[in-house]
C-alpha cells in the first residue's frame, strides 16, 4: 500500500557555491523570474480558457472510471493485454509498467504487454508468444493513422480474424483515439469495437493519464486514482507563484539559464534505479520532442532545444561518467534517486573463503545495496560539482503509483514553461509528422505525392561512391 509523500528537487549543484564559476547564481535565476511568472500565467490563462486540456486530465474522474471500467471488463477473458502504439501512445505505460510491475505478477492477474516498435523479429516473436484465445489488445493511436501502429493493427487483425472470425476478433479489441475524428474512430464506431477517447487537444507526449495509459494500467493492477493524485498535488505544488517554491517553473529556469548561459545543450537524466530508466525514457521523447524547434512562436528561426539523453546509474558510472566530469562542459544532469528502494538487502561480511577480501570489501558489510547506490549517486553528483559541472536531484520516496503522477506532472509543467523561455510551441511536432508523411510516401499512401517527390529527389542525391559495399 503506498502513502503520500511529495517528491523532492534539490537544486544545489547548479549553482556556484556547489560548481564553483561554472554554476549559476541566484542573481541569474531572480532575474529570470519575471519572464517565468509571466510564463504562468499565460498559462494559467490558457488552462482556465479551455486551451490546454492536459491540465484537465488528473481531474477527469469520468475518463478515470471508464478506463477501470474498460480494464475490469477484460478480468476473466483475457490474461494479455497487448498495447499497440508508439511514441506517446506508449511510452508513459511502459514507464509505470516498469517501474511497478516489473517482474511480479500485475495485481490484476492480467499481462500488459507494449508493442511500440516494428521490429518484426520482436513483433513477430512475442505474436507467436501469445495465447491468442486469451489476449486483448489496445490499438492507441490519438491520429488514428500512425503507420507502425496500422502495420502492427494489420497484422493482428488478420490472425485474429483467421481464427476467431470478423466477430471473435472485434470483441478481443479496444481501440484509443481521438473522439470524433480520425480513421480510427470511424472504424471503431462503423464496426463497434470497444473505444476509449484521448480527449481533444492533448497531444501524445502529455496523454499517458488519460485513456492512453489509465486504461492498459488499470488492467495491469496499477492503482490509477493513486496516479491522478500525486499528479494533482504536483499541479498545487506547480501554480505556486513564489518561484523558489514552485519546484516545475524553478528547474525549468534552471535548466534555461544552463543552456543558455553555460552552453549545456544535452539534459542528461539519470536515474539510480533500475525502475526508472523507462521513465527516462518518456521524458526523452516530452523534452526532445516539446521544445526541439526550428520555428518561434514569432517565426524566427530559433533551431531551439536541449537534447535528452538517458543514463542509469551506477551502471553508467563506469561508462558515461567518465565524460561527463571530463568531458566538453555541454551538459547539465539531473539525477533521480530513490530513499526507500522497497529491498533492503544488506551486503553481509566475507563469508569464510572471501576472507581475503576483506580488505577490499570489508568497508561495504553492514549498508545495503540501497544505501550504495544511493551513496554512488552522491559521490557522482560531487564529482561533477567538484569538475564544475552542473546538476540537479530529484528524489522520491519510493516508486509507487503518487511519486509517478507526482513526475509525469512535474515534467510537463516545467516542459511547457521550458517552452515558454525558448519562445516556442511546445505542444506541437511538426519534425514528427514531416518524418509521418515522408513514410506514407515511401509505402505508396494515396494524397502524399508532394511528399513522394520529396522522397525521389532525396534519394536521387545520394552518391553511389559514398555507399561502401
Ligand atoms: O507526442 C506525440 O504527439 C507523438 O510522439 C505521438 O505520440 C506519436 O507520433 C504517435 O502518434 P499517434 O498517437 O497519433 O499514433
Amino acid at each position: 500500500m503506498s502513502t503520500f509523500e511529495p517528491v523532492a528537487l534539490d537544486v544545489n549543484g547548479l549553482f556556484e557555491h556547489m560548481a564553483g564559476s561554472g554554476g549559476l547564481s541566484e542573481g541569474q535565476v531572480e532575474g529570470l523570474f519575471p519572464r517565468v511568472a509571466g510564463i504562468l500565467g499565460e498559462l494559467e490563462l490558457g488552462r482556465q480558457g479551455g486551451g490546454l486540456p492536459f491540465y484537465d486530465l488528473p481531474y477527469d474522474d469520468a475518463g478515470c472510471a471508464r478506463a477501470r471500467e474498460a480494464a475490469a471488463g477484460l478480468a476473466g477473458r483475457f490474461d494479455t493485454l497487448v498495447v499497440l502504439g508508439i511514441g506517446g501512445s506508449a511510452l508513459g505505460t511502459k514507464a509505470v509498467l516498469d517501474a511497478i510491475v516489473r517482474r511480479e505478477r500485475s495485481a490484476s492477474g492480467i499481462e500488459v504487454l507494449v508493442l511500440d516498435n516494428i521490429d518484426p523479429s520482436t513483433f513477430s516473436e512475442t505474436l507467436e508468444g501469445l495465447d491468442l484465445e486469451r489476449s486483448a489488445f489496445n490499438v492507441i493511436s490519438k491520429s488514428g493513422s500512425t503507420a507502425e501502429t496500422m502495420a502492427q493493427f494489420l497484422v493482428v487483425a488478420a490472425r485474429l480474424t483467421e481464427r476467431f472470425g470478423d466477430k471473435g476478433c472485434c470483441d478481443r479489441l479496444w481501440i484509443t483515439t481521438d473522439p470524433e475524428n480520425g480513421p480510427l474512430r470511424r472504424l471503431a464506431e462503423d464496426v463497434g469495437i470497444d473505444s476509449l477517447a484521448v480527449p481533444p487537444g492533448v497531444g501524445g507526449r502529455f496523454s499517458v493519464l488519460s485513456a492512453v495509459g489509465l486504461f492498459p494500467l488499470a488492467a495491469a493492477g496499477i492503482d490509477v486514482e493513486a496516479l491522478l493524485e500525486g499528479a494533482r498535488f504536483a499541479d498545487r505544488r506547480c501554480r505556486a507563484m513564489e518561484l523558489w517554491n514552485n519546484p516545475a517553473a524553478l528547474h525549468a529556469a534552471l535548466l534555461y539559464l544552463a543552456l543558455s548561459e553555460r552552453g549545456a545543450g544535452i539534459h542528461v537524466l539519470m536515474p539510480y534505479s533500475d525502475r526508472l530508466y523507462r521513465l527516462a525514457e518518456w521524458y526523452a521523447q516530452l523534452w526532445a520532442e516539446s521544445i526541439g524547434k526550428r520555428y518561434a512562436l514569432d517565426g524566427s528561426i530559433v533551431e531551439s532545444g536541449q537534447t535528452p539523453v538517458r543514463a542509469l546509474g551506477a551502471t553508467d558510472q563506469h561508462s558515461q561518467v567518465q565524460l561527463y566530469v571530463e568531458g566538453p562542459r555541454d551538459k547539465v544532469v539531473t539525477f533521480l534517486r530513490v530513499a526507500e528502494h522497497g529491498s533492503d538487502l544488506g551486503i553481509p561480511e566475507a563469508a569464510t573463503p572471501l576472507q581475503g577480501l576483506s580488505e577490499a570489501s570489508g568497508y561495504l558489510s553492514g549498508h545495503t545495496l540501497g544505501q550504495l547506490l544511493n551513496m554512488e549517486q552522491t559521490a557522482t553528483e560531487l564529482a561533477l560539482a567538484g569538475a564544475g559541472r552542473l546538476s540537479s536531484l530529484i528524489e522520491v520516496p519510493r516508486v509507487d503509483e503518487y511519486a509517478l503522477g507526482q513526475l509525469f506532472f512535474l515534467f510537463e509543467l516545467q516542459t511547457l514553461v521550458m517552452g515558454g523561455l525558448l519562445g516556442v510551441n511546445a505542444l506541437d511536432q511538426p519534425g514528427v509528422e514531416q518524418g509521418k508523411r515522408l513514410t506514407y510516401a515511401l509505402a505508396g499512401r494515396e494524397g502524399f505525392e508532394d511528399a513522394a517527390q520529396r522522397v525521389k529527389q532525396g534519394l536521387a542525391a545520394k552518391r553511389s561512391a559514398l555507399v561502401l559495399r
